[in-house]
């Protein structure tokens, strides 16, 4: 069920009219929905109630901290990959006992923020890194947990751009490379080898490459164990596919049946670390119909939303259902759109081919499934502020973050004393 529906032909999100919103905060505007998140949230808990699961929520996903929030008081820890990220689940409440860190390029700052916080492990990405680990852990007088990232060698069936598990990819150490960095990593004394982390990429919706890559998991847990190398926890990442569409991913239900086939009695933790499948359509982009135009035989909504509050479409090739914000009747017309953002990019295009009403200038559209990885990727390009972000709970709305002024984006640069003389040709230049 999604939070999104028209009631009385306005699109409203919980028991607010979307519309209302827009004329309030202005827009773009992002807006989400609390409960959304915290029904996503507990539908994974539900269905893996009876399994040693821990869920650790990707923030990358979305980082805003009243949506941390909501997460920590679900019970639910984090995935980290950067300091920032640390810092911002535990401002949020996460504890650090919850928090996991990924990332090959973990700074020696970063790792030691972790350490003294005390987070529950590192994902370890090179062997490089887990030496620094250690070293750091030794200086600081602690021992650092961690678990050795797997590339398994899988080519997830998602965007190449976002698949992580391949040969060649940047991301964790070749599978034949595991069990000697295994018997090192037991050797150090500063660090404490926890497990295994795999994760091969995101916006999965065929549960065959998750299986596949867990089986990998097991076998690679279970020759460890044989050759005397115990392996208590297994992290499997995250990546579960959400319906941008008309995908069908796999309900918690059934991701929970095939981890219990394979993982019952195995005597092992598990821990999972979704983002978008908490988040994703739990957030939506409010956008305004600026010009209509046609050119070229095509047929332009350019709207004041684009790839600077919504960078997915141009960096993904990635879909989003495009919706007017007020019910279009069934008999209305519809003509094929292509919905572009207003910056100076050929690639600004939100959407191509749409079938939408022949909206006015000033009619609202809603970008719908933004709640992951929408207002994180958002940027000032073109000196166009970022979009607002709004939480609604029930019939409560906050604004969680405020629009900046133009003038305020410039405010925090400086001009060098030099460049300070009268302009034109000349300067101090003799
Ligand atoms: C290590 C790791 N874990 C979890 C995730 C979350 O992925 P998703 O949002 O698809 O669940 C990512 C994202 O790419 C990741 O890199």
């Amino acid at each position: 069920m999604t939070p999104f529906a028209y009631r009385g032909g306005e699109l409203c999100v919980e028991e607010v009219p979307l519309a209302t919103l827009a004329e309030r905060f202005g827009t773009p505007l992002y807006v989400y929905s609390a409960n959304r998140i915290r029904d996503r949230i507990r539908a994974f808990k539900r269905a893996f109630a009876d399994l040693p699961v821990r869920f650790c929520y990707a923030v990358k996903a979305n980082p805003h901290l009243a949506v941390l929030r909501i997460v920590a008081q679900e019970g639910v820890g984090a995935d980290t990959v950067s300091g920032g990220e640390i810092e911002r689940a535990l401002a949020a409440g996460i504890a650090a006992e919850r928090i996991v860190f990924a990332g090959v390029a973990k700074t020696d700052e970063e790792i030691r923020l972790g350490i003294e916080a005390g987070i529950l492990q590192f994902n370890v990405e090179s062997p490089g890194e887990l030496e620094r680990i250690a070293a750091l852990a030794a200086a600081l007088g602690r021992v650092a947990p961690v678990a050795l990232r797997v590339n398994p060698d899988i080519a997830a069936p998602t965007h190449g751009k976002i698949a992580t598990g391949r040969r060649g990819d940047k991301f964790g150490i070749p599978l034949g490379e595991v069990p000697a960095l295994f018997a090192r990593a037991r050797a150090l004394s500063t660090v404490d080898l926890v497990g295994l982390h795999f994760h091969i990429g995101s916006q999965i919706t065929a549960l065959a490459p998750l299986v596949s890559a867990w089986e990998r998991a097991r076998d690679l847990l279970l020759d460890l164990r044989r050759s005397g190398l115990p392996v208590q926890r297994l992290d499997l990442g995250g990546g579960f596919g959400v319906r941008y569409r008309d995908e069908e991913p796999p309900m918690p239900e059934a991701l929970a049946r095939e981890v219990r086939r394979l993982f019952d009695g195995l005597e092992v933790e598990l821990i999972f670390e979704p983002g978008r499948a908490f988040v994703a359509d739990a957030g939506v982009l409010l956008a305004r119909v600026i010009e209509r135009k046609e050119s070229a035989g095509l047929r332009f909504l350019i709207v004041d939303a684009g790839m600077h509050t919504l960078l997915r479409p141009a960096l993904y090739d990635a879909f989003h259902a495009i919706v007017p914000v007020k019910e279009p009747a069934a008999a209305d017309e519809r003509l094929v759109f292509d919905v572009v953002g207003p910056i100076c990019e050929s690639s600004d295009v939100l959407g191509r081919n749409r079938l939408l009403p022949p909206l006015d200038a000033g009619a609202l559209v809603a970008i719908l499934t933004v709640g992951a990885y929408g207002a994180t990727m958002a940027t000032d390009y073109n000196s166009r502020p970022r979009p607002a972000e709004l939480l609604v709970d029930g019939s409560r709305v906050a604004v969680i973050r405020k629009r900046r002024e133009p003038r305020e984006l410039f405010a925090d640069e400086l001009v060098p004393d030099w460049l300070s003389g009268p302009g034109g040709a000349g300067g101090d230049v003799p």
